[in-house]
């Protein structure tokens, strides 16, 4: 018989084929009843495997799923140990959530790998927050965001993103989506109830501009990003792009576009909102520059941390043309006074401390493994499939064949347990079918698995 005097763990009662899913409920029922306290350093996952005589994969999964939950965390010297703030009733709540009906394996676009998530720094970030708050700080703030968090973000992006805002002139918003709900309220104002967006193009973006304009205007997208030419067809006077890394194509608006479109403003009267959600994930080229800098008071600069720290803390920012800033700022306050100030704060001294930088540059690393092993995987699965959009990001895009109806795929992978989302999804026109793969979150083995079930369930792994 194997088994591990760490815990008495017997891989005897776990079912062959839920090995993971065994180990990972063991761990979670130790860390409810205390076994297990926090701070405890796990064994090693080659160590732990080799007692259990279990695959090492199955404890590296257990223990990434247990870090997912808060549970366990991973230092920086690569240990694992129960969180110092796990608690007993959060691992009993964990432990007495209904299980899923089909755990889905989620490989659409848009998340990074949350497990990374510095909750370590955070929780140091806040206790000094809280420890040097001041009352004038804990009271009605300012509704376009705390001074400090905006003179942060303002260094920041001047570095990271050549974009050059004083740190009154940034909004900060509940995410690209909160500083788009906000614009588009105040371009309605203004009797700007149209605009156009890419196509393809995020479909998230353009409901929330749908929600609040009269009309949208899908303009195609090719190798040099939006066709400019087409746009000045529409009697549209705002347009929403994704230059730096277009979404979902991946492509880069090139320097001949960017004259384009920002002529097209000056001659339209025009405002170009500039979508710069991923672009500081870049891997085999040299950073893109944000197009604010080209033409300020023509350009809405927005962005968030959703794709560089997590989307559940809804950061976001806003840097405005002059003629728009007040307005903005007055329809924010009428709308909830602003952002939670305490989290602001802490964000702050995260960027000021260079943890966000740290951060980044880690999962820079991360994500472009994930990235190559998704290539691979591809290739292996999907032969004879081309795949766009690498050199940055958390997505790729892989076409499919003409005739495959991608919509049919994604539902066929879903059936097998594997989320994906289709091209069409994000189309206005029809067009060649493709599948978005995002790889942020997931390592190596289950992107290979995830597009093998893709491959297979589809028929094109033998195409
Ligand atoms: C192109 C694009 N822009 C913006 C967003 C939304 O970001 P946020 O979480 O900042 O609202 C997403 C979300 O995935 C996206 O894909």
């Amino acid at each position: 018989m194997t088994g591990s005097d760490f815990l008495h763990l017997d891989p005897g009662d776990a079912p062959p084929r839920g090995r993971t899913a065994w180990l990972v409920q063991e761990l979670r029922e130790a860390i409810a009843g205390g076994a297990l306290a926090p701070g405890t350093r796990l064994p090693a996952s080659r160590v732990l495997a080799g007692d259990l005589s279990v695959a090492r994969g199955t404890v590296v999964e257990a223990y990434r799923r247990l870090a997912e939950e808060g549970l366990l965390i991973t230092n920086r010297g690569g240990g694992t140990e129960v969180a110092r703030f796990a608690s007993a009733p959060a691992a009993r709540e964990a432990l007495e959530a209904e299980p899923p009906p089909r755990a889905l394996l989620n490989i659409s676009a848009g998340v990074p790998d949350l497990s990374a998530f510095p909750r370590a720094a955070w929780l140091r970030a806040e206790r000094r927050v809280l420890s040097t708050a001041t009352s004038h700080d804990l009271g009605y703030t300012d509704p376009q965001g705390v001074p400090q968090l905006r003179a942060a973000l303002a260094r920041w992006l001047a570095r990271s993103r050549g974009v050059t805002a004083a740190p009154e002139r940034i909004i900060v918003t509940a995410g690209v989506t909160g500083a788009l709900s906000l614009l588009a309220q105040v371009l309605r104002d203004r009797g700007v109830a149209e605009c156009a967006t890419e196509d393809p193009g995020a479909e998230g973006n353009r409901r929330i501009l749908g929600y609040w304009l009269d009309a949208l205007h899908p303009i195609p997208v090719g190798q040099d990003g939006m066709d400019v030419a087409a746009l000045a067809r529409t009697g549209a006077r705002a347009v929403l792009v994704t230059p730096a890394h277009q979404f979902p194509t991946g492509v880069v608006l090139s320097p001949a576009r960017r004259r384009e479109l920002i002529a097209w403003a000056e001659r339209r009267n025009g405002i170009v909102i500039e979508d710069d959600y991923d672009s500081e994930y870049r891997y085999d080229r040299a950073p893109v520059r944000a197009l604010h800098a080209a033409a300020p008071e023509r350009i809405v600069h927005v962005s968030s941390l959703s794709k560089v720290l997590a989307p559940g803390l809804r950061a976001g920012w806003m840097i405005a043309p002059a003629c728009l800033h007040e307005e903005l700022v007055r329809k924010r306050w009428a709308t909830d006074q602003g952002s939670p100030a305490l989290p602001q704060l802490a964000l702050a001294e995260l960027i000021d401390t260079g943890v966000l930088e740290r951060h980044l540059r880690g999962l820079r690393l991360r994500h472009r493994e994930r990235r190559d092993a998704a290539v691979a995987a591809i290739r292996h699965h999907l032969p004879g499939c081309r795949v766009e959009g690498i050199a940055a990001g958390l997505h790729l895009l892989v076409w499919l064949p003409g005739h495959v109806d991608d919509t049919a795929v994604a539902a066929r992978a879903e059936e097998a347990g594997i989320a994906v989302q289709p091209l069409s999804a994000h189309r206005h026109a029809p067009g060649p079918p493709g599948l978005i793969i995002g790889y942020g979150p997931h390592p190596a083995a289950r992107l290979d698995a995830a597009i093998q079930t893709i491959g297979s369930r589809s028929g094109l792994s033998s195409a």
